[in-house]
């Protein structure tokens, strides 16, 4: 039998994953939504490629959580978009109601499962479906960090016209204005960026790299990125489905490590079979130490407006 996987939320970001799983072929794929039919008209679209694709993904849309029974993977995306004359705190306290709610069922379905938490803002809404699940902290992650990498290496790349997969960096801290850029690790073939670039120019891929989402949603007039979030959540799919190992940037429950208590942070994690199988403590100078805390103190606040 397939193994399985569950999106919930068809919205930009779940649809476009759930067409990346379905082309990986791994994996059976359930699409959830409150929407009627709506997931239901997007599983039979993106399932109606196989042939073309070469794929026997399983796609089933569905408005019923009896359908993710038993899922491997639960990936929720569900969530209310910011309106105009929302305050960040009412969005916080509205994708609590949400991804408090569906924590609840999908862990009624399938209680095994390994959770990644995708609706924003990412690292309060980890830290909800975390407490409402009850799960070992190794069951539930964020993403956040692969993508916010994945701008930092975009933006280098172009800027020493090298291959991005020679680009390797990393992003910590929560998913919003205060994340952390690690400028002083990145490099590209081994070489250290501070060698490429010039500091000036450093700092306006960093800035760049912290307004990223902004710039996207700017450009969009209406919605947010999904083609990134969406491939960034699947490397995170593929490491846990493949035992790959990989480590990479995510929203971990930190418990001591980098001094942070009891509170979902990006930093390198290693992604296994079994979730979170290793936190990657490295050793930080004095201001980016002081960054991350101060990220970890606007991560603090949300949790805080939460009440939980
Ligand atoms: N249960 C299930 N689905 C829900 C619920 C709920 N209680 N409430 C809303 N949804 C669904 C909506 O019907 C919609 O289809 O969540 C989907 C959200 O999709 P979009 O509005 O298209 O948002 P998207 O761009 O996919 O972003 C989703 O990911 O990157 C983050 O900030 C982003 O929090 C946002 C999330």
């Amino acid at each position: 039998m397939r193994r399985k996987i569950t999106v919930v939320g068809a919205g930009f970001v779940g649809s476009t994953l759930v067409q990346r799983l379905a082309e990986r072929d791994y994996a059976d794929v359930v699409m959830f939504d409150i929407v009627p039919n709506m997931p239901q008209g997007k599983a039979l679209d993106i399932m109606q490629a196989g042939p073309v694709l070469g794929f026997d993904t399983q796609v089933t849309g569905t408005n019923d959580y009896a359908d993710t029974v038993g899922s491997d993977i639960v990936v929720i995306t569900s969530g209310f978009p910011r309106k105009p004359g929302m305050t960040r705190d009412d969005l916080v306290k509205k994708n609590q109601e949400i991804v408090s709610q569906v924590t609840e069922q999908v862990v009624k379905y399938s209680p095994d499962c390994i959770i990644i938490c995708v609706t924003n803002p990412l690292d309060a809404m980890a830290q909800i479906a975390l407490k409402v699940s009850g799960f070992p902290r190794e069951r539930v992650l964020g993403m956040a960090g692969v993508l916010d990498t994945a701008r930092f290496r975009t933006f280098i790349a172009q800027e020493v016209g090298a291959s991005v997969r020679d680009v390797q960096a990393y992003v910590l801290g929560g998913h919003g204005d205060t994340m952390v850029p690690l400028a002083r690790m990145c490099t590209v073939a081994g070489v250290p960026i501070s060698q490429l670039i010039s500091p000036e120019r450093i700092e306006e891929i960093v800035q760049r790299t912290r307004d990223g989402g902004a710039e996207i949603v700017k450009l969009l007039g209406t919605g947010s990125a999904y083609y990134a979030p969406s491939a960034s959540v699947l490397q995170m799919v593929d490491s846990i489905m493949l035992d790959k190992k990989m480590i990479m940037p995510c929203a971990v429950y930190l418990q001591g490590e980098y001094d942070i208590h009891d509170l979902f942070v990006g930093v390198p994690a290693q992604i296994g079979s079994k979730g979170l199988e290793k936190v990657i403590e490295i050793e930080l100078n004095p201001s980016e130490r002081e960054q991350l805390t101060k990220s970890a103190d606007a991560v603090k606040e949300l949790v805080h407006v939460m009440g939980i």
